[in-house]
């Protein structure tokens, strides 16, 4: 189930976007601290060293792809292979930063508490996840993998992550905060190109299914998919589709 650095830049910018205006609300003018969880191939890492450039940054992903993508980069931040469920800093941060990663770990109510917990006095854990899994580009993924002679292979796959409702977030974070600032904005997308939403999703969601199968099967769970999907969120004649994307965002001060 590999991540490709490659296919998940693709739409860099729509994914980039959320970071900056997560980051935009966190207070901390002068954190000597800051982690990136789940940084990806760095993109959201690159916000943190920009904004500010006297801070120790780290970058935290389980991804040695996307690791090898981020030390490339140039950006100024050190890269760490860990898994988040399981990482512990080195010593307290004041900042606390994801950007659309927490969605691949189950059990937020224990998680969440245990990253503030990290935090030192004032510090800031700010994070930004998808809720959009009632939509038909996951709705349809779901319909497909149980539609076919691959529903045996792809059973067990979750789906929707582990993402809870929006109230359920406040009441976590509230016990453990100071001050807890959260809202959904939902951006309506403009892709370009041929099977946007399909090769947006080839690069997030789609993998592990991808990953489940070979061959022809893939293929033709592939082609399904691409087929159904296309049919939701139809290409406009100028070229352009319209992806209506959901997103949670909260930042919560210790
Ligand atoms: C959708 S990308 C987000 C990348 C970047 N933060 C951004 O703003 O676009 C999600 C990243 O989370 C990482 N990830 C997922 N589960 C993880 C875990 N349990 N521990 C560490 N990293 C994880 C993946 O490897 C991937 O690089």
């Amino acid at each position: 189930m590999a991540w490709n650095p490659g296919t998940y830049l693709s739409f860099e910018a729509e994914r980039t976007r959320p970071a900056a205006e997560l980051l935009a609300r966190v207070p901390n003018e002068h954190p000597a601290s800051v982690v990136d969880l789940g940084c990806g191939p760095g993109n959201s890492t690159a916000l943190l060293a920009a904004r500010w450039p006297k801070a120790k940054v780290e970058g935290i992903d389980s991804s040695p792809d996307m690791l090898a993508k981020a030390r490339c980069s140039g950006i100024g931040a050190d890269w760490v292979e860990a898994d988040i469920a399981n990482w512990t800093p080195s010593r307290p941060p004041d900042v606390i930063f994801s950007n659309a990663a927490l969605q691949w770990l189950t059990g937020h109510d224990r998680l969440l508490p245990r990253l503030m917990s990290f935090l030192c006095n004032s510090g800031t854990l700010a994070f930004q996840i998808p809720r959009n899994f009632d939509d038909p580009c996951h709705t349809l993924l779901h319909d497909v993998a149980r539609d076919g002679p691959w529903a045996g292979a792809l059973e067990n796959i979750p789906d929707r992550c582990g993402v809870l409702a929006r109230e359920d977030y406040f009441a976590i974070l509230e016990p453990h905060a100071g001050r807890v600032d959260i809202w959904e904005t939902r951006y309506v997308q403009v892709l370009e190109g041929e099977d946007a939403v399909y090769r947006w999703m080839s690069g997030t969601a789609l993998r592990p299914f991808a990953a489940a199968l070979e061959g022809g099967e893939r293929e033709a769970f592939l082609g399904e998919y691409r087929s159904r999907v296309a049919k939701a969120y139809p290409r406009r004649a100028s070229g352009m589709t319209l992806y209506p994307f959901r997103r949670l965002f909260a930042v919560a001060v210790r």
